[in-house]
């Protein structure tokens, strides 16, 4: 039988059945690579203090070399008793060198030690989603700029309610994803924190230099009270929110894209790549790349509230119930590479119907704007807004669109209507007037394009 790390003291066989709950391997194996870096220059820090020679910290270098080559190749072997990522590699480490390997772990707890690995490997997932969610971005704005001159119908509580670029309406998405990608570098800061020297809770009764060891790993700062240092999973919480926001704004995209996508609307044609078929109904094209996405924001919001739950009511420093944080942490970080990429690809490949679009524009979408030209004519708002809705309710009892109304009937309204007020019925000349910064005029567009851009290309603005 194998030797057990914290086997001294325990005399009794552990029920079988415990020793599967109690193992976190099948999981944390995941963390392999940072575990070995860690144990790396941990080696090195204690050769610093002389508590091995260094013939003995670069035996156990070139052993977690040999070790880590193995898990690369897909050739570690798990034996019964690597309870956990930690465990299996010293197990493996010891087989290769022998006895020298028991020198590794002075000092260090696997409490400083698993919240060292988790930040570390967090903090090289966070790169490649910030790079998933740029590329998103440039998508986005790329699209914007090429289609700029597209109308589409803008919604409120889903009805239609005026005229818009749907540049625009591609960049409402953008802004969203760019706060999301400022907030993930803010919280990137405080994943970016060493715990290793913490011990169990007490701290490392040995004088490492914690300062160079976490300069080695490339982390920012060190933690500065070890019985916050074990149990501070505050990061992984930070980047749960971070990835359930994320998740929400690409729900949100989903969802309109699905409505636009729909035969109803078909503002957009989803491609093939990212839609399937029914196996019954031969004429359906579902979005399924969508709906995954809607989907699985509730599975990443459950994540959340998971680990919350979890750290709510622990006793101070580490306790076992945070072995639990890494499979919602993990399986969150999968889920955002995947949505961001799968979003960017949905994004990059549909096609708009312009046709479609413009035929869903109608005039009564203009009755603010009716109101507003009579605004210009010096009649207060309150009045105008109550004048273009009468003439709402005309066109209505005379069969017609807003725009087929006689002057002499606009004028039994208001005597301000003129001639000039034809020039009302114009989409383009709507979304043109809303010209403030923000709004949907092509100058407020291609300036939102030229923000975007600048944020892209790493300027700070955004
Ligand atoms: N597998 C454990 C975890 O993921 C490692 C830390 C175990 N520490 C302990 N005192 N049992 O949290």
């Amino acid at each position: 039988m194998s030797k057990k790390l914290w086997g001294g003291r325990f005399t009794g066989k552990t029920d079988p059945m415990m020793e599967k709950f109690n193992a976190s391997i099948g999981f944390d194996r995941q963390l392999w690579r940072v575990d070995i870096q860690g144990s790396q220059s941990y080696a090195r820090a204690l050769a610093r203090i002389g508590l091995l020679t260094s013939t003995e910290a670069e035996q156990i270098i070139d052993g977690l070399d040999r070790v880590a080559a193995e898990w690369a190749a897909g050739e570690f072997v798990l034996v019964d008793g690597d309870e956990d990522i930690h465990t299996a590699n010293e197990r493996r480490l010891t087989e290769l060198i022998g006895q020298v390997a028991g020198k590794l772990h002075t000092g260090r707890s696997r409490n400083d030690q698993v919240a060292t690995d988790l930040r570390l490997w967090l903090k090289e997932e966070i790169s490649h989603l910030r790079s998933h969610l740029r590329q998103l971005i440039d998508v986005v704005v790329e699209r914007a700029s090429e289609e700029i001159d597209l109308i589409m119908p803008g919604y409120t509580h889903l009805q239609p309610a005026q005229p818009v670029r749907w540049s625009h309406w591609l960049l409402s998405h953008a802004w969203a994803w760019q706060r999301d990608a400022q907030r993930l570098d803010e919280l990137a800061v405080r994943v970016n924190v060493m715990p290793l020297g913490s011990g169990a809770l007490a701290g490392n009764p040995f004088p490492i230099d914690r300062v160079a060891l976490a300069a080695e790993l490339g982390f920012g700062d060190i933690t500065y009270n070890s019985m916050d240092g074990v149990s501070d999973r505050d990061f992984a919480a930070e980047f749960l929110f971070w990835a359930t926001l994320t998740m929400v704004h690409l729900s949100r995209l989903a969802e309109d894209l699905i409505i636009f996508s729909s035969y109803e609307y078909r503002f957009v044609t989803l491609a093939d790549a990212y839609s399937t078929g029914s196996s019954l109904m031969p004429q359906k094209k579902n979005p399924d790349a969508l709906e995954l996405l809607r989907g699985k924001s509730g599975r990443v919001m459950g994540h959340m509230t998971g680990l919350m739950a979890i750290l709510k009511g622990l006793p101070s420093t580490y306790n076992k119930d945070l072995q639990e944080d890494k499979e919602p942490l993990f399986d969150a970080v999968a889920s955002l590479s995947g949505s961001l990429q799968i979003a960017t690809g949905v994004l990059s490949t549909l096609t708009v119907n312009p046709a479609i679009m413009r035929a869903a524009l109608t005039t009564e979408m203009l009755a603010t704007d009716l109101a507003e030209y009579l605004v210009r004519k010096g009649v207060p708002f309150r009045e105008t807004h109550h004048i273009a809705g009468a003439a709402v309710q005309m066109a209505e009892l005379q069969g017609v669109s807003l725009s087929e109304l006689s002057l002499a009937d606009l004028q039994k309204l208001h005597g301000a209507f003129e001639e000039d007020v034809r020039e009302v019925w114009s989409f383009e000349r709507s979304v043109e007037r809303r010209d403030v910064d923000g709004g949907t005029s092509l100058r407020a567009v291609l300036a939102q394009i030229v923000r975007l851009r600048r944020w892209l290309a790493g300027g700070e603005e955004g």
